[in-house]
């Protein structure tokens, strides 16, 4: 068991060097470079994070692994090479795809996933479920954040590999990715372990923003201060980097991250003409429904406060307001 795993990791060392080689110093890896460098990924940032290139070939990785003696029913349960049905011959599970190397929390390679180069289907391919890979204790970036994590006591975090590659540009070493699943129990409490407040930094679509707020439940039940922050116009944190850089990111998206009832609050607004009285009306009133799900009376007070405020509405409206949503007092 333990020797079997121990090789799965060795293969999988050993092919992420050979994917980063044909990337970087072969003729046939030069689309695949090019792609990147055209996408704002330097030389540098290609180098940090170890990304690479599987080739068209369907047995390029089958010979490399069976000239380095791995065995390929052992190489077909690490997930690098797939079983011909009713066949005893296998092929390369990844073929032209960028490769993004996935590593435990010790900083070991157990999984990749393989972006393709133009709109082919699926964009991204990952490595199954296998002895060295479950899924819901990993998290993108995560041996190398955890450090930076741990002395900042905060976390940003983001759906995509592009995403937190474009935030450590942006000097945020900080940053971990769920790799486009829902965030697990088990990934909430290993950031809630290395720090208190974690920043969830999603996609600005509705998909994203949908996930943002489940993934900022699941944190909240792990004891995490979460804030979340608003990507405009639909963008997500890779593409406002390369459009607007690195600086107004850290400072208009990731320094104005609001808190999880603020963010709620300000959602609730999207789509809405406030300046027509009956939607403002429908607005106040959905957010004074927001805030009676608080449990903390300081906090729902001050939320209160700023939409009496904002909307110059007595305090004393909003409060009865809040009764009926069964709030008994503020
Ligand atoms: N993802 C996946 N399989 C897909 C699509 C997405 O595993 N078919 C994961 C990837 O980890 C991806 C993340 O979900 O990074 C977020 O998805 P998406 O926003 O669609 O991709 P981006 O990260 O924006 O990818 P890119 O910038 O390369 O287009
Ligand atoms: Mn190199
Ligand atoms: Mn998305
Ligand atoms: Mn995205
Ligand atoms: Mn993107």
């Amino acid at each position: 068991e333990r020797k079997e795993t121990a090789t799965m990791i060795a293969a999988h060392e050993l092919l992420k060097k050979f994917y980063h080689h044909l990337l970087m110093h072969t003729n046939e890896g030069e689309e695949a470079l090019n792609y990147l460098l055209q996408r704002g990924f330097t030389r540098e940032l290609i180098e940090q994070f170890e990304i690479g290139y599987a080739l068209p070939s369907w047995n390029a990785a089958v010979t490399f692994l069976a000239n380095k003696s791995f065995s390929l029913p052992l190489m077909e349960q690490a997930g690098l090479i797939v079983k011909k049905s009713g066949e005893d011959s296998y092929f390369d599970r990844f073929r032209h795809r960028i490769m993004f190397p996935i590593h435990n929390h010790q900083g070991e390679t157990v999984a990749f996933s393989g972006r393709a180069l133009g709109n082919e289907e699926p964009k991204y391919m990952n490595s199954p479920e296998t002895p060295i890979f479950n899924k819901r204790h990993i998290l993108y970036h995560f041996h190398e954040a955890r450090l930076p994590m741990r002395q900042k006591q905060q976390v940003v975090l983001f759906e995509g590999f592009a995403d937190v590659i474009a935030a450590v540009q942006a000097g945020i070493s900080h940053a971990v990715a769920t790799m486009g699943t829902a965030l697990s129990e088990e990934q909430a409490r290993m950031l809630r372990r290395n720090a208190s407040s974690v920043i969830v930094c999603y996609d600005g679509d509705r998909a994203g923003i949908d996930a943002a707020l489940r993934a900022s439940e699941t944190l909240v039940e792990a004891g995490c201060y979460v804030k979340v922050a608003m990507m405009p116009d639909g963008l997500d944190p890779d593409e406002y980097v390369r459009r607007y850089g690195t600086d107004r990111f850290r400072h208009h998206v990731l320094d104005a991250s609001l808190s999880l009832t603020a963010f709620k609050l300000e959602y609730l607004k999207r789509g809405r003409h406030l300046q027509n009285e009956s939607e403002r009306l429908r607005y106040i009133e959905e957010a004074v429904k927001e805030i009676s799900r608080l449990s903390n009376a300081i906090e729902a007070d001050y939320y209160l406060r700023q939409l009496a405020n904002e909307f110059s509405i007595s305090m004393d409206a909003l409060r009865e307001q809040m009764m009926v949503y069964g709030k008994k007092q503020v």
